[in-house]
């Protein structure tokens, strides 16, 4: 019997070796017994799809174990499928919209009793659509996943990897944090709010043992566009990247302790360089472009 309530272990435990390893004891209580693993432990939010599910293959694939948290049943799914990568994978089923799956995450992490190496803060969600015609209740959904969620994370798990003076955070951003966003308003500036909370903590951490490194895709072939409403756009149907491609980016530069990491192709990346240069008006025009209702047919 699991002793860690609605935590669902996926894999049984297993040793390898990678050049990110931690070489600090950790020990896994699980079934009655206490495990030791030399394998680090990360966190990865968001994880049954998309970027966040190929973040995970990454830590798996680089010699830790994961806790993989989504809303739905499929991150049981998502968790047995990387079962084979080699670590101990457990799947939690959390609404991180709720404050209260925000405590009921980082409770399951305390009851891990392991000292967490790192935090991919993923889970986010879009709404598309003129912002009069929206629902409220839609758009407050998001600020309380993608950005309340994300702060309340943030502060438990800053404060555990301060005290002790180790740690990397990885937030995913967006290239949209640097460009208005019109048809795609509240997102745009969850991820305006996601991208200067990181670098701002990057910099309070500085002289600690903690890294903190925002990932900014640009579109990116996932769940994210259908979810938001957008297959009518010429965003939702423009060419996207590979998840795995921008996820392998995010991990590597994590691991490096980089600030930012613009994900995917040299255009995305080169979309996300220009948006530090371009003005607030123009980039707005541009993303209308993109992102304005019926704009896939015209
Ligand atoms: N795709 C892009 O073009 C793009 C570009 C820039 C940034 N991003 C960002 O990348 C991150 C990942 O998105 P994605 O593109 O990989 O989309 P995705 O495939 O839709 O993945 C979103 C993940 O977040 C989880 N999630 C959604 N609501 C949740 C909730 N209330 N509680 C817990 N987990 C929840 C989903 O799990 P469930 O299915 O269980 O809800 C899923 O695992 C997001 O922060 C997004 O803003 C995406």
């Amino acid at each position: 019997m699991c002793p860690v309530p609605g935590l669902f272990p996926v894999s049984a435990l297993s040793l390898r070796s990678s050049p990110y390893e931690n070489r600090q004891h950790a020990y896994l209580s699980w079934e009655d017994s206490v495990m030791e693993t030399d394998r680090p432990l990360a966190l990865i939010t968001g994880a049954s799809s998309g970027i966040g599910y190929e973040l995970a293959k990454q830590f798996l694939s680089n010699g830790f174990d994961a806790l993989l948290v989504a809303e739905d049943a499929e991150i049981t799914t998502a968790a047995n499928s990387l079962q084979d990568l080699g670590g101990q994978v457990y799947a939690e089923r959390i609404d991180l919209s709720e404050r209260e799956g925000v405590d009921r995450l980082y409770s399951s992490l305390t009851a891990l009793k392991r000292p967490l190496e790192a935090a991919a803060l993923n889970a986010g969600i879009g709404a598309g659509g003129p912002f009069l015609e929206n629902r409220l209740e839609d758009e407050l959904r998001l600020i309380d996943l993608n950005v309340v969620s994300t702060v309340a994370l943030a502060k438990r798990v800053a404060t555990d990897m301060v005290a002790r003076n180790h740690g990397r955070i990885l937030f995913t951003s967006s290239v949209v944090a640097r460009m208005p966003s019109p048809f795609q308003a509240v997102y745009g500036a969850s991820k305006a709010f996601v991208q200067s909370f990181g670098q701002a903590l990057r910099n309070e951490l500085k002289d600690t043992g903690v890294t903190v490194t925002t990932l900014l895709p640009g579109p990116t072939d996932t769940e994210f566009f259908e979810r938001a409403d957008l297959m009518d756009t010429r965003l939702g149907t423009s060419k996207k990247d590979d998840p795995a491609l921008v996820a392998e980016q995010g991990f590597k530069g994590l691991m490096e302790g980089e600030g930012n990491v613009l994900g995917g192709s040299l255009k995305s990346r080169a979309m996300g360089m220009s948006g530090n240069v371009t003005p607030d008006a123009a980039g707005a025009e541009m993303n209308r472009k993109l992102n304005e209702p019926g704009s896939a047919h015209s």
